[in-house]
């Protein structure tokens, strides 16, 4: 062979080895930025698994927690969200608004339980009527002065607010805030609760509330959107 031949051959192979190198090399750094889209699709995964933990420590543990909603910082500031609701009308409402709002959400419970029976539910609500009762709260909100907004929801008892929502209201001086009640009802609407919700809170700005049949809680989303936007949400 001559040395013509030879030397061609070793230029080939240097050729050879480096195409090879090179593929093998840009294939590396490939799996590599596969990874890292991988590790920020699950952080990212995690991040809304986490949220929605808080949400639902919330809801059940009746603490409030700062989550990392940036929804709340609109002009109405950040939202809370305090309902009750017994048979869960009121409760699907609150969560459509948390939805719309962020900000945080907390179900007002009594240390009482009220009773699961319809018809002795009707006789227990009206008795509390009638005694001004003010069923003791289980729920306690520490950080009630962080918010500026708080919706307040809860069902139309016979004509009137749920005595626990007096509870809340003498328990919590909410002045310099906006209150924006909801209710659900059989049909009869707020009745006279926002007038009594602004004499409990009279320096509180009682917004427009928004009344919602029972019965259409859960197809109310666009309704409830359509409320809070008017709200600056
Ligand atoms: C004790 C009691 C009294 C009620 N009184 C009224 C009423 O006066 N007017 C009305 O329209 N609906 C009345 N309802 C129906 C509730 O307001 C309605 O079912 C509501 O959506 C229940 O909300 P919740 O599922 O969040 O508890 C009453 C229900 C109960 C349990």
């Amino acid at each position: 062979m001559s040395k013509k031949i030879v030397a061609l051959i070793v230029i080939l192979l240097i050729v050879v080895v480096g195409v090879v190198a090179t593929l093998l090399l840009q294939g590396n750094s490939n799996n590599e930025n596969q990874s890292e889209e991988n590790r920020n699709l699950i952080a990212e995964t995690e991040d809304t698994q986490n949220n929605e933990t808080i949400n639902n420590v919330n809801t059940e543990s009746n603490e409030t927690e700062t989550d990392t909603d940036t929804e709340t910082d609109t002009q109405n500031g950040k939202a809370l969200i305090v309902y009750f609701s017994q048979s869960g009308n009121t409760q699907t409402v609150a969560n459509f608004i948390h939805e719309a709002v962020g900000g945080d959400i907390v179900r007002l419970e009594t240390v009482k339980t009220y009773s699961s029976n319809y018809n002795d539910l009707l006789d227990e609500a009206q008795e509390e009527q009638r005694n001004n009762a003010r069923p003791e709260l289980k729920t306690k909100i520490d950080n009630i002065e962080e918010y500026d907004t708080i919706f307040l929801g809860y069902p139309n008892w016979w004509g009137d607010m749920p005595m626990p929502l007096y509870t809340f209201l003498e328990e919590y001086d909410l002045s310099g805030k906006t209150i924006a009640p909801f209710v659900t009802s059989g049909g009869s609407g707020f009745s006279n609760t926002i007038r009594t919700i602004r004499e409990y809170e009279p320096n509180a700005n009682v917004v427009e509330g928004l009344s919602i049949s029972g019965s259409s809680a859960g197809s109310s989303q666009d309704e409830v959107e359509e409320w809070t936007s008017s709200l600056g949400f």
